[in-house]
C-alpha cells in the first residue's frame, strides 16, 4: 500500500475548516457534528484531534476523548472519517495507530461502513453489541408512577454522575447544555435522585445526548427496570415541536422494548467496540455516540 507522503499530525483551530470539509464529503453535516466547530473546538479543548495529510491536503481526521483517570481510564474514539476519493489507502489506519498509542482500555461506536468494523477488530477492539438510534413520540410515553424530572445545572448533574461512577464529565456537561436546545435534568423516583441527563440537538436530532444512573443496590431486574424508567421519564417530560424526540441505547437497554412497544423505531445504528466489554453496561447505560 503506498503510504507515501502521508502525514498524521495534531489538528489546531486552523484545521476546522478542512476538518468540516471531510465531515460533509462522508455525510457528516449536522449539528455536533466535525462539521460543528464547536464540537471539534470541544474536542480540541478536552480530547485530541489528529488530521492525515497526504500532499499538503487534509484528507481525514480522527479524535478521542479519555473518559476518567488513572488506569481505570478508557480512550473513547469519537470520529474516524476520511475523505471518500481517499478511502482504503492507509489513512483511517494511521490515525487510528497515533491516537491509540498507550491506551489500554478502548472504545468507539463504529459505524456500518465496509471499512470501520475489521479495522477497528485489527487495532484489539471487538464488536459487542448494536447501538440503536430510536426516534419517536413522546406523548406515546407516561411518566412512571413516583417518577419526578426537573431541571438543573450542568455541574449538578455531573456531581451526580461523578458520586454513582467515580467519572468527572463536567466538561463534557457544560459542553453538552450549551448546544442548541440544550438542557440538564435530573431524574427522582419517590424523591430521591436516581437519574442525570443531557438532553440536546435541534429538530428531529433533539432528544437524550447521555444519562447516567445510580448504581443502586439490590437485584438486577429491579436495577435495569430504573434504568428503563429513568429513559422513559425523561422522554417523557420533554416537549418537542410535533412531540418528536431521539435517544441512542444499547439494544439490550432495558428501555429498548419499552419505547418499540410505544411505537418508537430505529433508523440506524452503530455497533459497540471494545477492548472490554466491561466498559459499558447495555442494560443500564444511555451513552453518546460521539462522547460516550
Ligand atoms: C472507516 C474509515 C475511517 C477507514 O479509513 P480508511 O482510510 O478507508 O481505512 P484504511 O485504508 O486505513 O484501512 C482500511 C482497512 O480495512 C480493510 N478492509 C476493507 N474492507 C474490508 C472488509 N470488507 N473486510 C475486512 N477488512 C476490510 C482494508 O484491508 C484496510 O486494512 P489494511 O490497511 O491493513 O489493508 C473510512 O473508510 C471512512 O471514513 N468511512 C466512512 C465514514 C465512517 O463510517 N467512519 C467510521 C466512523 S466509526
Amino acid at each position: 500500500m503506498a503510504v507515501t507522503n502521508l502525514d498524521i499530525r495534531d489538528a489546531t483551530a486552523n484545521d476546522l475548516d478542512a476538518i468540516a470539509e471531510v465531515a460533509i464529503a462522508t455525510g457528516q453535516d449536522e449539528e455536533w457534528s466535525g462539521a460543528d466547530p464547536a464540537y471539534i473546538g470541544h474536542l480540541l479543548a478536552h480530547g485530541r484531534v489528529v488530521v492525515a495529510e497526504r500532499h499538503g491536503k487534509v484528507t481525514g481526521f480522527g479524535a478521542t476523548r479519555r473518559i476518567g483517570d488513572g488506569p481505570d481510564a478508557v480512550t473513547m474514539l469519537c470520529d474516524l472519517f476520511v475523505d471518500p476519493g481517499a478511502h482504503g489507502r492507509g489513512a483511517g489506519n494511521a490515525m487510528l495507530a497515533t491516537l491509540w498509542q498507550d491506551t489500554p482500555r478502548r472504545m468507539t461506536f463504529s459505524s456500518l461502513h465496509a471499512h470501520a468494523l475489521p479495522l477497528y477488530t485489527r487495532s484489539g477492539l471487538d464488536a459487542w453489541w448494536p447501538l440503536l438510534y430510536l426516534g419517536g413520540d413522546v406523548r406515546a410515553l407516561h411518566l412512571p408512577s413516583g417518577w419526578t424530572v426537573s431541571e438543573a445545572r450542568p455541574d449538578e448533574v455531573a456531581e451526580s454522575e461523578r458520586r454513582w461512577t467515580g467519572v468527572d464529565r463536567a466538561a463534557d456537561h457544560a459542553a453538552w447544555a450549551a448546544r442548541p436546545g440544550g438542557r440538564s435534568v435530573l431524574a427522582a423516583r419517590d424523591g430521591a435522585v436516581v437519574a442525570a441527563a443531557a438532553v440536546a440537538g435541534t429538530g428531529p436530532e433533539y432528544g437524550i445526548v447521555h444519562m447516567a444512573v445510580e448504581p443502586g443496590a439490590g437485584p438486577h431486574a429491579a436495577r435495569d427496570n430504573a434504568a428503563r424508567d429513568a429513559v422513559v421519564a425523561v422522554l417523557a417530560s420533554l416537549d418537542p415541536p410535533g412531540g418528536r424526540a431521539r435517544v441512542c441505547l444499547p439494544a439490550p437497554h432495558a428501555a429498548t422494548r419499552a419505547l418499540l412497544s410505544a411505537g418508537w423505531r430505529s433508523d440506524s445504528m452503530d455497533v459497540f467496540m471494545a477492548t472490554d466489554p466491561g466498559l459499558l453496561d447495555p442494560r443500564r447505560s444511555v451513552p453518546s455516540p460521539a462522547l460516550a
